[in-house]
């Protein structure tokens, strides 16, 4: 499989306010294969904002590599080819935005990449599109909520064309609704585009979509796994001070209390399905 990002022994170090050395990223090493859904979780302060610099040279590596698209981010003269092939989200839309129309907004950085007018037009009209913004086009973007904001801040990444998008805590500003919104359009976006997603979360209902679970703990990988065998460590990852999906948390206590059900039931309806089971032979309530 062809990978797109690989952090090889990556290290990074910030210095503190005592000027002394703080390990952040510790020797990591992560490979993601092109078309891949990754989630990283983590508690504050474990890495996840500072590894998500890296992947488009935001941040160059203190030890080891990172490769995009097989460039060298810390190859000065490839900055703007990794960007072009790493685009990223983050959180607060409104930093996001820096036209007073929707469409130019989404053309700003194409406009900066020197896309020809014409191509360019095809280009945000298909990537508002893409995000379900393309009825907004006409519009300020201030006017617009905040899932509506934070998908005219993807569609501008999208226009770029890139291979991969970096969504850091995406959704962390938004009402329910919004982030119902940004992650359906993300989860869109890497199956019916085929766009490798690295998706910063702390929501694990949100990392339960995604086909791989990495958490990162003081700058280490801790686990790497599909996220029905992550969530199956409901210990582990309170532990680490991370929750699980509701679902899991139900299925965790049923367990508890003494009654048999799998874990690894990650959908609502795969709950359900279970209570049913469960329930099999009673009568419905309701
Ligand atoms: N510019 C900086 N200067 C000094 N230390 C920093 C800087 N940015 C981050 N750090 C420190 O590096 C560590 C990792 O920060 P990082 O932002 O990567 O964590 P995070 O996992 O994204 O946390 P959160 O969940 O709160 O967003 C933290 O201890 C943080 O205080
Ligand atoms: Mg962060």
């Amino acid at each position: 499989m062809e990978e797109i990002i690989q952090a090889m022994d990556l290290s990074y170090q910030y210095m503190n306010e005592d000027e002394e050395s703080v390990l952040v990223l510790d020797h990591l090493n992560i490979t993601v294969p092109k078309g891949q859904f990754l989630s990283v979780l983590g508690h504050n302060g474990s890495g996840k904002s500072t590894f998500a610099k890296h992947l488009n040279a935001i941040l160059l590596p203190c030890g080891g590599k990172v490769y995009v698209a097989g460039l060298d981010t810390s190859c000065e003269e490839k900055t703007l080819e990794v960007r072009r092939n790493v685009g990223m989200v983050f959180q607060n839309p409104d930093n996001q935005i820096v036209a007073s129309v929707v469409e130019e907004d989404v053309a700003f950085a194409c406009e900066n990449l020197g896309v020809p007018q014409a191509e360019m037009r095809k280009r945000v009209d298909e990537a508002l599109k893409s995000v379900g913004m393309y009825e907004y086009r006409d519009r300020a973007p201030h006017m617009l909520s905040g899932g509506q904001k934070q998908r005219v801040a993807i569609a501008g990444i999208i226009a770029m064309r890139p291979e991969c998008i970096v969504l850091d805590e995406p959704t962390a500003m938004l009402d329910p609704m919004g982030r119902q919104e940004v992650l359906k359009t993300i989860k869109k976006l890497n199956k019916d585009y085929g766009l490798t997603i690295v998706l910063i979360t702390h929501y694990m209902e949100e990392a339960a979509l995604s086909d791989r679970i990495i958490v990162l703990e003081k700058g280490q990988v801790l686990i790497d796994d599909k996220p029905r065998d992550v969530f199956k460590n409901v210990a582990v990852l309170k532990q680490t001070g991370l929750d699980v999906p509701q679902t899991t948390e139900l299925l965790f206590e049923l367990r508890r209390a003494g009654i048999h059900v799998p874990f690894d039931k990650l959908t609502v309806a795969e709950c359900v399905g279970e209570l049913e089971k469960l329930l099999g032979g009673t009568e419905k309530c309701c």
